[in-house]
């Protein structure tokens, strides 16, 4: 039988690359009306996407910045929670939009920490295939870590940030003075991921926190820096491998042994930074029960993180309930557990074969370990 077949052939020439900025500077919430201009659309809107607790604090501010530049806006909510980042949240959302008259001009505001970071940058990403998006984030977490680097997404009952797209913010807007009204402990969590970019790669930003045991209060430039060491770590990391298959898994430092700690506690105990901070500790026993990191390097980073980082709520979950669901994580390739571990303060190395046995060895070690203040 004779075939007619067709082949059409398509040629999609690669995406633009994403050129952006983060911007961190004192009282530049009140001119993000002139950073939104410069983003937005002629003749388009600017829609805020923030929490009712977050807008509490700095909505105010923001708006009145906007209505400084005539910039017509409009306000969602997401409630506050991680609960609520989810799919339902998005469509809720997407509706508003489309109710407010909200077209392809639009430039979506984040305004928030993380959950409402990541969820404002999907909506951006797939709303009518695609409008803009500015972050200006609120939390430690969100300034150092997640408004930068392209990662969007929420959660399924399955697990967390399940469905997602990569999607660049056109800027971040850092102002460190919304830092003010974080309630303690999440700036406190916020700091073990600030402590990871110091171990993975810049020393010097590791000595900057070490040297102020006492946190920043006293001295804002010193915060500010601090800040901006971290977004440059992370910059450079994720430039070099946006997609993570090879050099970013380094921000995983901490992580493979925190997020199963996390997942272990029903998300319920810990919050994220502080899981991260007991992983890092944990990497770092694993790292010298391999004779790969001198002891007294584990002991500065151990001391440090304390400082920044605690109190941090005791590890009550057996070394074995961790080591499962660390191997069932999403990032565990067919259950092998990638490890990034220090060989100094400010060097790391991923390691794919650590026995399970020394795993265990340095859970038990990092559940026993003698807080020193
Ligand atoms: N996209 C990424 O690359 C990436 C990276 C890291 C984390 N994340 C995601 O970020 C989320 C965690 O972010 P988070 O730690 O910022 O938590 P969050 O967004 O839940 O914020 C923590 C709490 O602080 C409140 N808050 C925020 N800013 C405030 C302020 N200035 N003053 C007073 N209260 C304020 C929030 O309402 C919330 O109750 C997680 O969902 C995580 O998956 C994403
Ligand atoms: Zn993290």
């Amino acid at each position: 039988m004779a075939t007619n077949a067709s082949r059409i052939a398509m040629h999609i020439p690669p995406a633009a690359p994403a050129d952006y900025a983060a911007e961190v500077s004192r009282g530049s919430l009140a001119r993000a009306g002139a950073v939104v201009r410069r983003y937005l659309p002629a003749g388009g809107r600017a829609v805020v996407v923030t929490n009712p607790t977050v807008r509490g604090f700095w909505g105010a501010p923001l708006q009145a910045s906007l209505a400084a530049e005539q910039i017509p806006h409009l306000v969602i909510e997401l409630p506050d929670g991680e609960s609520f980042k989810r799919l339902s949240e998005l469509e809720r959302l997407a509706d508003q939009m489309v109710t407010a008259g909200c077209d392809r001009d639009t430039l979506v505001v984040a305004l928030g920490g993380g959950v409402v970071g990541d969820v404002a940058a999907f909506l951006a990403s797939i709303y009518m295939r695609g409008v803009g998006v500015i972050q200006v984030p609120t939390t430690l977490v969100a300034m150092i870590d997640s408004a930068l680097g392209g990662k969007t997404g929420v959660n399924l009952a399955h697990g967390k940030n399940l469905i997602g797209t990569f999607y660049h913010p056109s800027h971040i807007l850092v102002d460190p003075e919304t830092l003010a009204s974080l309630p303690e402990r999440e700036f406190r969590a916020g700091m073990a991921e600030a402590i990871k970019y110091g171990v993975i790669g810049d020393e010097e930003l590791f000595r900057l926190i070490e040297s102020r045991p006492r946190g920043w209060d006293s001295d804002a430039a010193a915060l500010d820096a601090m800040i901006t060491a971290c977004l440059r770590q992370k910059a450079e990391v994720v430039a070099g491998d946006e997609r993570e298959g090879g050099r970013r898994r380094i921000l995983n430092f901490g992580h493979t042994l925190g997020h199963a700690l996390e997942s272990a506690t029903g998300y319920a105990r810990f919050r994220h930074g502080e899981a991260v901070a007991w992983g890092m500790i944990a990497a770092g026993r694993i790292a010298v029960l391999r004779g790969s990191l001198p002891a007294e390097a584990a002991a500065r980073m151990n001391k440090v993180i304390f400082a920044a980082c605690g109190p941090l709520p005791a590890i009550e979950t057996a070394p074995e309930v961790i080591l499962r669901h660390a191997a069932s994580d999403k990032k565990a390739r067919a259950g092998v557990l990638h490890f990034v571990l220090p060989t100094a303060i400010g060097q790391v190395e991923v390691v794919r074969d650590v026995p399970a046995a020394l795993i265990l060895a340095a859970l038990a070690d990092t559940i026993n370990i003698e807080v020193t203040r």
